[in-house]
């Protein structure tokens, strides 16, 4: 079925400039752009958005990664996008991700890891709220 997802951009690409080739990346894995925009995220947001997160050690340092550039928050959709978004992304740790993803290609560590897709279709919902009224979102 076409779903949805929802993923950011991180500061690591935003900061290399290339918003652009992994959108491409995205676009020819069959997901399309549905809304997008750039945002400088508010402690509030980073906050709340990682709010699972709260308790690992990483939490701190992901925030303030997360605060200090901009990122592009968009809606992708596809056949089966949640799967879809999370196996052109790679593994989370760019040491681990299969040749070709996302990940493999631009990401600079476990923590600069260049994208988030959400982990469920449950989750995409939630996040893709968190981000986005319905009217901001154009199929
Ligand atoms: P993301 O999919 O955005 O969800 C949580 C993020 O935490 C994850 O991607 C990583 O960027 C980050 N993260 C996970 N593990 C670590 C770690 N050990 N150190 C720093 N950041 C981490």
């Amino acid at each position: 079925a076409v779903t949805r997802t929802f993923s950011i951009i991180k500061p690591d690409a935003t900061r290399r400039n290339i918003t652009g080739a992994v959108t491409k990346m995205l676009e020819e894995a069959g997901l399309r752009v549905v809304a997008s925009k750039r945002i400088r995220m508010t402690r509030e947001q980073a906050e709340g958005f990682y709010a699972v997160h709260k308790d690992r050690p990483f939490f701190g340092e992901l925030v303030e990664f997360m605060m200090s550039e901009p990122v592009v928050v968009q809606v992708l959709e596809g056949e089966d996008a949640v799967k879809r978004n999370r196996d052109i992304m790679g593994a989370t740790n760019p040491a681990e991700a299969a040749e070709g993803t996302i990940r493999k290609e631009h990401a600079l560590s476990i923590g600069e890891n260049t994208v988030h897709g959400s982990d469920s279709e449950e989750n995409a919902k939630i996040e893709i709220d968190f981000f986005f009224s319905e009217d901001e979102i154009v199929g």
